[in-house]
């Protein structure tokens, strides 16, 4: 049986297929496109359907398109629209959804959604007509609109490797839904409880990042780096902006942050230390409520675990907060929280409710295309590149970047989710502080953004406080006292670093480049950032790869069993 799920109703658009339980491959639609987070989620572009993410996993499954059984669609209209209008023919009245606190242009929206069945059908672009074209005659799926907040919390309890978990996911918003809370146990699901918009502590988190000078729905990840430069001297006043309630609820007060905070800062313009003040203190009040939250969803739940979804869920600074508060033995977070992973939980519900069981852990994110050496090879040759094959790619790798070299590394399947995991990445070595610079140079980013470690997970808890396995990169945890000065690279400047441990299981030529860095300098650890360059998706090809790697001012690629060098200055 396979499952198609899809998110497109936002961004971060994404296509996932399920065989039988199993998830076979998943990925976000800009890595295709070359369109940072697919598109911007605003109702003008409900339309777009994640074409070449699906294109790409039903290759994987070696399907077509009309031999889908089932599509998850991860976001469902009819929860915001009754039986009047389930034809959703325009013009409904622009404003007719505003006394539900809708924007005017929802009835755009959802009618877009209504009908994202006929546009899978019709709409493909020419070029991937070959997977695409017999699902007009030939289709026989049921076709399913999924709660977007079950889809996240399907991608976090179907995913997690527990067979009892609490689960708390956090976004800006679904259809109504900001927050969602439920019970998994013996391969049941409850939900316990949601909070609805207009109370979002997602939405809250958008509106200071665009208050902060920064892109909504995109730089949150920065305020939260932003956070550990400021004083929380304004705790007091995003506490009365979030008030907690009782039974897991909370009120978000309309944040009116320049009467506040004073006016917002332009883009671009200079950070005062105003502005690493209020990120501080938002990342503050954030902590506190959601550990409030957990200990509720404790108590009801009594479940050892939780597993989280949902774009609050990659703030690593949090989740860090949530492990150390040991209100659960255990937490794990989805690596593709945000949206693009509800076309995963949407695909893992539909399968877990028409099959009645689990077949599928996620050991790892590594779900994306992969490319092998004669492909790549032959690439390389057709585009005339001087390249040269080596035996040991690993130990040759771990050459280069003991010698300080700033190394692109293109190894395997890519990573589903926003973080570079040692599939797409650019690696350096973290012994010299100013390599923190050299990088953000490289890819043209903010001063203040930190840049974080891969370590051995045999080695994890030596160099890092409570270091534990953590494949995702989804917390931080304090460096080692004894070991902050031979990595000052990934130290960030609260003494903390966003780590992602490997084992040999998960990526076992990534496992193999540590070792043999290890060999050279006695440090287990490497510098890993995402192999892009500013406003860049990620690369997914060969071809992007090598594009991304002559634009920037990488010093070499190592792809497949090739390396690729430029002459030192
Ligand atoms: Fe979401």
């Amino acid at each position: 049986m396979h499952t198609l799920g899809i998110n497109a109703a936002y961004h971060d658009s994404s296509a996932c297929i399920v065989r039988d339980g199993c998830v076979i491959a998943a990925a976000e639609e800009e890595r295709f496109t070359r369109i940072k987070h697919g598109k911007r989620p605003v109702p003008f572009t409900a339309w777009e359907l994640p074409f070449h993410a699906i294109d790409y996993c039903l290759d994987a499954a070696g399907i077509e398109l009309a031999d889908v059984d089932h599509v998850a669609y991860a976001y469902d209209p009819y929860l915001l629209l009754d039986e009047r209008d389930a034809t959703m023919t325009l013009p409904l009245e622009p404003s007719a959804g505003a006394s539900a606190g809708l924007s005017p242009w929802e009835p755009l929206f959802l009618s877009y959604i209504v009908n994202a069945e006929r546009q899978l059908v019709d709409g493909m672009p020419h070029r991937l007509r070959r997977r695409f074209a017999t699902a007009r005659t030939r289709r026989q799926w049921q076709w399913h609109f999924v709660e977007h907040h079950l889809c996240h919390e399907a991608s976090a309890f179907l995913a997690a490797p527990f067979d009892e978990c609490a689960v708390m996911t956090l976004d800006g918003r679904g259809e109504r839904a900001s927050t969602s809370y439920g019970h998994y146990a013996h391969d049941d699901y409850r939900r316990l409880g949601q909070v609805t918009l207009p109370h979002s502590l997602g939405l809250l988190f958008e509106d200071v990042t665009e208050h902060l000078g920064f892109l909504r729905s995109s730089d949150e990840y920065k305020v939260m780096a932003l956070a550990s430069f400021g004083r929380p001297r304004y705790a007091a006043e995003f506490r009365r902006i979030v008030e907690i309630g009782r039974d897991g609820t909370y009120r978000v007060e309309p944040p009116r942050l320049a009467e506040r905070f004073g006016p917002p800062r332009a883009p671009g313009a200079a950070l005062e230390p105003r502005h690493f003040d209020i990120a501080r203190s938002l990342q503050q009040v954030l902590e506190e409520t959601v550990l409030e939250l957990a200990a509720w969803l404790a108590r009801q739940t009594g479940a050892p675990s939780l597993s989280m979804a949902g774009g609050v869920a990659l703030n690593c600074v949090l989740n860090g907060k949530l492990r150390d508060a040991r209100i659960f033995r255990d937490v794990w977070v989805q690596p593709a929280a945000g949206d693009a992973g509800t076309a995963l939980g949407a695909a893992l519900w539909i399968d877990w409710q028409h099959r009645g069981r689990r077949g599928y852990r996620m050991e790892d994110a590594y779900l994306g295309p992969g490319f092998g050496d004669d492909e790549i090879g032959a690439f390389l040759e057709r585009a005339k590149l001087d390249a040269r094959r080596v035996a040991d790619i690993a130990d040759e790798t771990a050459k280069l970047l003991a010698d300080d070299r700033i190394v692109g590394w293109f190894q395997g399947r890519m990573e589903f989710g926003p973080r570079a995991l040692g599939a797409r990445s650019i690696l350096a070595s973290p012994i010299r502080a100013e390599m923190q610079e050299r990088l953000n140079a490289i890819k043209d980013r903010e001063d203040f953004r930190p840049v974080a470690p891969a370590v051995l997970e045999e080695r994890a808890a030596e160099w890092f406080v409570g270091g534990r396995r953590s494949p995702f990169m989804l917390f931080v945890f304090d460096v080692a006292a004894d070991k902050a000065e031979r990595i000052p690279a990934v130290r960030h400047v609260d003494g903390t670093a966003r780590v992602q441990t490997v084992n040999r299981e998960q990526h076992p030529l990534y496992h193999a480049l540590l070792r043999a860095f290890e060999r050279r300098t006695g440090i287990p650890v490497l510098v890993n950032t995402s192999f892009n360059t500013h406003g860049e998706p990620i690369v997914c090809t060969p071809r992007d790869a090598v594009e991304c790697y002559f634009t920037s001012p990488l010093d070499a690629l190592a792809i497949g069993s090739w390396l690729l060098e430029k002459a030192r200055p």
